[in-house]
């Protein structure tokens, strides 16, 4: 009996599956729009990571940016969702993309409402990518649009049973700021906060992946380590408290530990961390600095968080 409504409260959902308009829009092809793309792809938002292979034999797993955007690890096992899941970052260089429109490409990454009413996992950022604004949306597509050709094919998704048809409520119509804020306008901060995906990292998850109510930014959110090593890394606390938290870490030494990565080879067997340390080094420091500010205007939370926890 239980399962029957359970199966029954799986089909109500995915008769959820909506039909999200694409927007009216097509990208320029300027160079200026190009560049600000390829920071943000590159950088800010970290499209590359997730979206390349990654070498884990180095500080943060460096992407592959000889193959720039040409289909990632499989990401399901890592994100708890099971042995058996397949979860690719698919290729999205010009050779898997040159039948998409503009308008589909914007609409997948703010919205999650893929090709054909293909609804993305949501490990795929697009509830935190709902914040860009259509200029910084157009401009990563713009970049896209540049990037070399590559041949891979990723396998296809296979999520484990219910989440196949949950995943199809999940993608929600937005409306877009015409605009990115200005450097001085009072929203940059949590503008490139939002848009750099630091949240969800940064917070606790319950069994769900869902973040606990009331702990953003505070830390504690567990990640397998990639092997060789093995074990856990927990992401840190990002809130003003002074003992376990950012409260004594001034806006240069902030700067410093995200310029001053060195990605060089790591020993082996080392703890690694999941964080992009690798792309967001080149983060400029106006929004590193933007950054800062953002995180200073947060509750401090008192949470201590053990970063690096290594399996026997
Ligand atoms: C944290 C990892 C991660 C990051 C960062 C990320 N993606 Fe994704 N992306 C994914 C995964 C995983 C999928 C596959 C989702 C699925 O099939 O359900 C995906 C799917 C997509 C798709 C749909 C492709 C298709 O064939 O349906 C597009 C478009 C996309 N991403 C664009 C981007 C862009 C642009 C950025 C940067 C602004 C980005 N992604 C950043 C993980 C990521
Ligand atoms: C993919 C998940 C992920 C993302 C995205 C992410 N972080 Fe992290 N972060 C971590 C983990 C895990 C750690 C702990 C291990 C380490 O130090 O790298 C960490 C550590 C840190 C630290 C070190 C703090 C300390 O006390 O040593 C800072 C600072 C930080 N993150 C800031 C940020 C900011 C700012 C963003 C967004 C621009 C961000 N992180 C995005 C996972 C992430």
């Amino acid at each position: 009996m239980r399962a029957s409504l359970a199966v029954l409260l799986v089909l109500a959902l995915a008769t959820c599956r909506k039909n999200i308009p694409l927007p009216d829009v097509t990208a320029p092809r300027d160079e200026a729009t190009v560049a600000r793309g390829a920071y943000l792809g590159t950088t800010l938002c970290s499209c590359v990571t997730c979206h390349s292979p990654r070498d884990w034999s180095k500080w943060s797993g460096p992407a592959d940016l000889a193959h720039a955007m040409s289909g990632g690890e499989n990401v399901g096992p890592l994100d708890g969702l099971g042995a058996g899941s397949v979860l690719h970052p698919p290729n999205l260089t010009p050779h898997r993309l040159s039948n998409w429109t503009d308008a589909e490409l914007v609409r997948a990454i703010t919205t999650g409402m893929g090709r054909g009413n293909h609804a993305l996992f949501p490990a795929m950022p697009y509830v935190e990518y709902r914040a860009l604004a259509l200029d910084d949306a157009l401009a990563i597509v713009a970049w896209l649009r540049t990037l070399e050709p590559v041949a891979t094919e990723t396998p296809p998704r296979a999520l484990p049973f219910p989440l196949e048809l949950v995943v199809n409520a999940i993608p929600k119509p937005v409306v877009l700021r015409e605009r990115a804020p200005h450097p001085d306008d009072a929203d940059y901060g949590e503008y490139v906060t939002h848009i750099a995906g630091c949240v969800w990292c940064h917070t606790e998850v319950d069994g769900r992946g869902t973040m606990v109510a009331g702990r953003q930014f505070a830390g504690g959110h567990a990640f397998t380590m990639r092997a060789p090593a093995n074990g856990e890394v927990f992401s840190a606390n990002l809130t003003p408290d002074p003992e376990t938290g950012l409260g004594k870490v001034s806006k240069q030494d902030f700067l410093a530990r995200f310029h001053g990565v060195d990605p060089a080879t790591l020993p082996p067997g080392a703890p690694n961390s999941v964080m992009m340390w690798s792309q967001y080094h080149r983060v400029s420091d106006q929004d590193l600095g933007a950054i800062y500010d953002y995180l200073r205007t947060l509750p401090p939370q008192v949470h201590q968080v053990t970063k690096f926890q290594l399996n026997e």
